[in-house]
């Protein structure tokens, strides 16, 4: 009885302290500290940095259809690995294919989660001058066919049709891409092909 009344005494007193005390010290200080650290600090540092990277691989790259900033594709071995996402898009704008290369394989990774029915991506390459009306008729060829329509005589190569989480690849001879160009490389899925498509060069 007594330890009760005493216990109850305190937290009321706590509570009281709490409400009537903690407001008015604490709160000026205390907010005024964090938003002007990390509001000064963090966009300072970073975006110089971040900013420019992008920028000059870009512009070494030239001749790309959507550049938007984004890379060219790393070449290790006659080989590149080029990932799309959920977000609808490669992460590169463009891939240079070494000219000593007999063969060069690209593989697709699709980082995203969606499945293929809904955010399928593949890799095909035509001329550029052949983009668009490979891309219509493999949208009428249909998902059946993964947007590819058979033996398009227009296209170069390309990849399956692939879902969240999957990577499939595609080899091709390099004097495929050699002839009277210039070519490029997109994706077949409906409606995908004005955000996913880059250049792909022999140099
Ligand atoms: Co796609």
């Amino acid at each position: 009885m007594k330890l009760k009344l005493t216990a109850l005494a305190a937290a009321c007193a706590l509570l009281l302290s709490a409400c009537g005390n903690n407001p008015s010290p604490n709160a000026g200080p205390a907010p005024a500290d964090t938003a002007s650290a990390p509001g000064t600090a963090a966009p300072a540092a970073t975006p110089g940095t971040a900013g420019e990277a992008p920028m000059s691989s870009a512009g070494m790259a030239g001749m790309q259809p959507a550049g938007n900033g984004k890379p060219t594709a790393v070449v290790t071995n006659c080989s590149t690995e080029i990932e799309a996402s959920d977000a609808i898009q490669y992460n590169v704008s463009s891939i240079v294919v070494p000219s000593s290369c007999t063969d060069f394989k690209i593989t697709l990774k699709h980082t995203g989660k969606l499945p293929v029915t809904a955010m399928g991506h593949d890799v095909v390459i035509t001329k550029k001058s052949d983009m668009q009306a490979v891309d219509a008729d493999g949208l009428a060829a249909g998902a059946g066919s993964d947007y590819v329509k058979a033996d398009d005589p227009r296209v170069i190569a390309h990849t399956k049709l692939i879902g969240g989480g999957e990577t499939t690849a595609v080899s091709f001879p390099v004097s495929k891409i050699q002839g009277d160009g210039p070519y490029v490389f997109f994706c077949s899925f409906p409606g995908h092909s004005t955000l996913m498509n880059g250049s792909i060069s022999v140099q």
